[in-house]
């Protein structure tokens, strides 16, 4: 990999990248056990095993001194009344943080600390969401109609851990009830035993 100064543009209306080295898709059938509708998320998958959502990456080494960057696009959607949402995770090495810029869309980070700490913060194009290092991260897409696309940039060294949030999910979940994004408590959720 040659270690020169690059440029690269995110145009609208999908905000690719125009240069790119990964392409990942998420399909309905990688979020099993993720839905609290657990019914309706069987019976949408036996119809067809939707996309939920795409990560464009720029590749670098994996080290401390470096960036990762990329797009992420939540497209539009519901199992249940609960909306399409990333797997969600924390970062291996715990003490990364992480910037997301939202391009387009309307939606959330929902967000919580081991110790069970957590926050849901707003996605709207313009803002700039920082993730303090510690944080798990989930982006919820609460449009109905629209993509949620947004930039994000973290050490090269983070990686992702998935296992927590996979076992369990978040603490909170987001939710439709009458027509807007709710907030509500994962009942799946429990919390982390205190060492005395
Ligand atoms: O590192 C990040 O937070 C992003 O690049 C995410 O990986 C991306 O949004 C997809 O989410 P997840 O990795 O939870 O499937
Ligand atoms: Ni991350």
């Amino acid at each position: 990999m040659k270690d020169v100064p690059f440029t690269l543009e995110l145009n609208a209306p999908d905000f690719i990248p125009s240069q790119y080295d990964k392409h990942i898709r998420r399909t309905l059938s990688a979020m099993k056990g993720q839905y609290s509708d657990q019914e309706s998320y069987a019976c949408l998958l036996a119809k067809e095993d939707s996309l939920l959502y795409e990560v464009y990456e720029v590749t670098r080494p994996e080290l401390a001194g470096e960036l990762l960057q990329g797009i992420s696009i939540v497209h539009p959607g519901q199992v249940g009344d609960e909306y399409f949402m990333t797997k969600g995770h924390f970062h291996t090495v715990l003490d990364t943080a992480e910037v997301y810029i939202c391009q387009k869309g309307q939606g959330v980070m929902v967000m919580e600390t081991p110790e069970g700490d957590w926050a849901v913060e707003p996605l709207y194009p313009g803002c700039v969401l920082y993730v303090p290092p510690r944080w798990a991260h989930r982006s919820v897409n609460t449009s109905p109609d629209e993509d949620l696309v947004t930039f994000f940039v973290y050490p090269g060294n983070a990686g992702h851990d998935y296992g927590a949030i996979e076992e369990q999910g978040f603490r909170k979940l987001v939710v439709e009830r009458n027509g807007q994004p709710t907030i509500i408590d994962n009942p799946r959720w429990s919390a982390p035993e205190v060492e005395k």
